[in-house]
Formats: structure tokens, C-alpha cells, sequence
């Protein structure tokens, strides 16, 4: 039996702001049981739901020196489909209304010490790992304190350390001497060939020149950070690990996203009944949500992080043009820059019929959405996989993205003479090509609906479960511990 620790700032059921959490929710119970145990590590904030909070049992505690103090750890532990979850409880670290916080050091200080303090809880929960799969920024500082101090005990010897990419944009930046005295890390470690970028201190970059792998989201991301322009300022680094580094691709929960047993739709379909009901689902989300209700009309959906890594300059653009001129509804429903959460609103009195923006965030209604809507629309600037076009093929909405990431890898551009392909693509971004993209789209939905079902079919045809990833993950896992 192989031992493997994941450790991430936030999983499903317990926290999620976004795909990471479904993919640490996922992923662990998709590895092979029978060779592997997979126990995965979050810290315990007091912002998850109560019904979840329940779920968790108390361990232990103890001390651990961090930032100049001497601070409390405590490990509680729930069993969740076969997997079994650790909690790092510390009130002055994790007490805050959301899982992150506006503040960067706040930020940097307490996932410092949830790196630490995993690494210090393994001999007391009697699970020794033989690979830890670190996961983000948050996690970057595992395998650097692994290395710096924790595998001179015999206990530690050995372990080994995968850095996952999910979002190469978020680094957990700060200045040296800051970062220094907090972590007790010293001067050694904080040069450029090691956590020093461009001045400050970078967790993320510890992460990726300690772990012995490297792994992001998707095969095409893998290719684009080596690149300036998708490198966030790590592209030499990562050139520089290029043979350490793959592209693995997320997969979704067919049993969560499926929408022939979907209890958070009024009306399940399937692949073969998708014609006849999934349209009812369109008519109670234009009900619920106070829109015109016409079956006929080409819903679009959009759910978000509202951030400009997902495209909402090339929407702002053009949405009045298309608002004011297309057949079309918009359903809305995300959180994030107070300007895209403006303009939503904006669009949202001045088209009630058309447009309906929620923003907040909402499990049902996301599931609503993916099942109401003939497309979706994610047009990114950058997609290290994305889940949301994932969820979208396979209740029959059809993607309309921006080829970046693993959007590349997910969606098949539509080949109207082969008839081919799962959704519609543009390359630049350039908000008149996504319109044109999101046109070519209407005019096949409304003009050539044979056509258009098919392109249905194929997306919910198509496999993207853990299967395969979970296979290629099982592989790397046992290259690296041998
Ligand atoms: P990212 O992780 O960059 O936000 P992904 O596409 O990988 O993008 O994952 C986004 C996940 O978050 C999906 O499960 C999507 O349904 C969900 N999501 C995003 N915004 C909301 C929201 N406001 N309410 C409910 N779910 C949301
Ligand atoms: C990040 C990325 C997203 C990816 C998710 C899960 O949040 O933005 O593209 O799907 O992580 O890996």
C-alpha cells in the first residue's frame, strides 16, 4: 500500500471558492484503493457550514513554534466516501467569514503555518505518507520545510513531494524579511535560485524548485507557462524543470455532475431523453428568475469567479451591442470584481427580460444553470483547465471558449462540413471574435437545429471523469516513490 497526502487550502464538501476545491474533493476518491491510501489535509475554518462542521471528530493538539510564538494546533479528522480528512484548527488563523482574505500577509502568515503545521501533525496521526501532493500557493511551503528541517528525522526520510499548478497566477508573494521572520526560514533560502523572485519572497516558487514533480491542470497550460506571456514571471523556472513538469487533466464527479440524477434539477434528462426535458428546465430558471419565458429563445450561461482571468473585458465590450440587437437571454451567476459585478447589475436594469445577474454564490443554482442553458460561455483570458466547461458539456450546454488552457484541450471547435466538434472557439482575445464565436452559435442554434442537437450529443457524450487522469496521477505517483 502506497501512502499519499494531499494538502490544500480548500475541498469539497467542506470549503470550495472554486475548481481547486473540486478537484481535491474528487480526485482522492478516483485513486485506486487497493494500492493506494489517499488522506487529504484543509484547514479548519470557521466559515464552513455548520452541517459540516458537525462531521468533524478531535484528534489531538499540540504546540508548535511559528512566527515568534508558541501557537495552538489542533487536528480533527471526518470520513467522507471512503477518505479520510484532516483539519488544522487554529481560531486565530482560520477564524475569518471567508476562506481567504483581502490582506497578503494575513494571508502568506496563515497558510505558512498550516504548511508547517501538516508536516509537524504526521507522527501523532500515525500516517506517514510516502508522497505528499501539494496543491497552490498555500501549499508551497511543504515541501520547503521538508526539506529544510523535517527529513533529518528518520520519520520524514524519504518523503517525497508533488507541486500542482492549478492557477499560476497566484504566488503568495511578500517581502523577504517579512516572510523570513514569519516562516524562521533563513537568509539561505531567499536567493533567486530558490524563493527569492524579483525581489520579494515567493511560496509558490519554493514549491516549485523544492517538489521533486511538477504537475498543472491540462497538457496545453503545461505548454503555455513555459512561455512569457502565460509564465506569470516563473517561465524561466519552468523551463528550467520542463522535464519535471506535466499537464495532467482535471476530470469532474460523474456522480455529482450528472444530470439524469441531479435532486438539485427540477427536471432530470439523460442522454437520450435530453431533447424533450431538458427545455423544461429552461422554462422554471426563466420563471424563478424573471425572464421572458420562451422555450425557443437561446439561453446563454455564465458561472463565474467575476475576475479578469475569465474574460469579462471582451462581455463588457460587447454586451450591450448583443444585449440590445440578439435573440438572447444571459443568465449570470458569480462573486468577485466589484466592476464586472456592477456591470451585471447595470445590464440586469436595463434588460430585466434578457439578462438576469445573481451575484452570489449558489451550488443549485450553478447546477440550474448548467441544465437551462443551450451554452456557456468562458471566454478567459487564461484557463489552466477549468471545470465549469466540463460540467456544462456534460448537461448539454454548449461551450463557447476561448481556445487557452484546458479549454483547449476540452472543447472540440464545431466543424460545420464534418460535423464535428463539441462547442464553439475563438483564438484571439478580441472581444469581436468572441462575439462572433457566441453569433455563429445563435445562428446555427436557431437556423440549423439538427445540426445544433448534435453538437449536444457529442458534449454529453463525451468522457470527462477522473478515469484517465486518475490513472496518469497513479503512474507519476509510483515513478516517483519507486
Ligand atoms: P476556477 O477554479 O478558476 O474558478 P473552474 O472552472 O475550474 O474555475 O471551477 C469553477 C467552479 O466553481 C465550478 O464548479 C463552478 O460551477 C463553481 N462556481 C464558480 N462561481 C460560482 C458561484 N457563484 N456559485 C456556485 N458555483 C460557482
Ligand atoms: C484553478 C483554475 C482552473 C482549474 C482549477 C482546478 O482555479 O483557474 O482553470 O480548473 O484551478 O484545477
Amino acid at each position: 500500500m502506497k501512502n499519499i497526502l494531499f494538502v490544500a487550502s480548500e475541498g469539497v464538501p467542506f470549503i470550495k471558492t472554486g475548481g481547486l476545491a473540486d478537484v481535491v474533493g474528487s480526485l482522492p476518491k478516483e485513486i485506486d484503493k487497493k494500492y493506494y491510501d489517499v488522506r487529504v489535509f484543509l484547514p479548519k475554518y470557521s466559515c464552513m457550514r455548520q452541517e459540516m462542521k458537525d462531521k468533524l471528530e478531535y484528534i489531538t493538539s499540540f504546540y508548535m513554534d511559528f512566527d515568534w510564538r508558541s501557537m495552538y494546533v489542533g487536528i480533527m479528522t471526518a470520513v467522507v466516501d471512503d477518505v479520510r480528512y484532516y483539519f488544522i484548527d487554529n481560531e486565530d488563523m482560520f477564524n475569518t467569514p471567508r476562506p481567504y482574505t483581502d490582506d497578503p500577509l494575513f494571508e502568506i502568515k496563515r497558510f505558512a503555518f498550516f504548511s508547517k503545521a501538516v508536516l509537524s501533525a504526521l507522527p501523532t496521526i500515525g500516517f506517514r505518507p510516502d508522497l505528499i501532493h501539494c496543491h497552490d500557493w498555500q501549499t508551497g511551503l511543504v515541501p520547503v520545510y521538508l526539506k529544510e528541517r523535517f527529513q533529518n528525522n528518520d520519520f520524514y526520510h524519504g518523503i517525497k513531494t508533488v507541486m500542482t499548478i492549478h492557477n499560476l497566477r497566484f504566488q503568495g508573494k511578500w517581502n523577504v524579511k517579512d516572510v523570513e521572520n514569519i516562516t524562521g526560514l533563513s537568509g539561505y533560502y531567499f536567493t533567486p535560485d530558490k524563493l527569492e523572485a524579483y525581489k520579494d519572497a515567493n511560496l509558490l516558487k519554493g514549491g516549485l524548485v523544492y517538489a521533486d514533480a511538477i504537475t498543472t491542470v491540462s497538457p496545453t497550460y503545461a505548454e503555455e507557462i513555459k512561455s512569457k506571456y502565460y509564465g506569470e514571471g516563473l517561465d524561466g523556472l519552468l523551463n528550467a524543470r520542463s522535464h519535471d513538469l506535466r499537464g495532467i487533466l482535471n476530470g469532474i464527479d460523474y456522480s455529482v455532475f450528472d444530470p439524469a440524477a441531479d435532486k438539485r434539477i427540477p427536471h432530470p434528462y439523460s442522454k437520450s431523453n435530453w431533447r424533450k426535458e431538458k427545455i423544461k428546465n429552461k422554462i422554471e430558471l426563466q420563471k424563478e428568475l424573471g425572464l421572458a419565458q420562451d422555450e425557443k429563445t437561446f439561453m446563454i450561461g455564465i458561472v463565474s469567479r467575476l475576475t479578469d482571468q475569465k474574460g469579462f473585458d471582451l462581455i463588457a465590450y460587447v454586451m450591450e451591442e448583443m444585449l440590445s440587437l440578439d435573440a438572447i437571454q444571459v443568465v449570470v451567476l458569480g462573486t468577485g470584481e466589484e466592476r464586472y459585478e456592477n456591470m451585471f447589475r447595470y445590464f440586469a436594469e436595463k434588460y430585466g427580460n434578457k439578462l438576469s445577474a445573481n451575484i452570489y454564490y449558489s451550488e443549485d443554482l450553478s447546477h440550474k444553470i448548467y441544465a437551462a442553458s443551450d451554452a456557456f460561455l468562458m471566454p478567459s483570458l487564461f484557463e489552466p483547465c477549468g471545470l465549469s466547461q466540463l460540467m456544462a458539456l456534460r448537461y448539454g450546454s454548449v461551450p463557447i471558449v476561448r481556445e487557452t488552457g484546458g479549454l483547449k484541450d476540452t472543447v472540440q471547435p464545431y466543424d460545420e462540413y464534418a460535423q464535428t466538434g463539441t462547442g464553439f472557439t475563438f483564438t484571439n482575445y478580441n472581444a469581436h471574435e468572441m462575439m462572433h464565436a457566441v453569433r455563429y452559435a445563435e445562428k446555427i442554434y436557431y437556423d440549423r437545429k439538427k445540426d445544433w442537437n448534435h453538437i449536444v450529443d457529442r458534449g454529453m457524450a463525451a468522457d470527462f471523469s477522473w478515469k484517465k487522469s486518475a490513472g496518469e496521477y497513479q503512474l507519476m505517483y509510483d515513478w516517483l516513490i519507486g
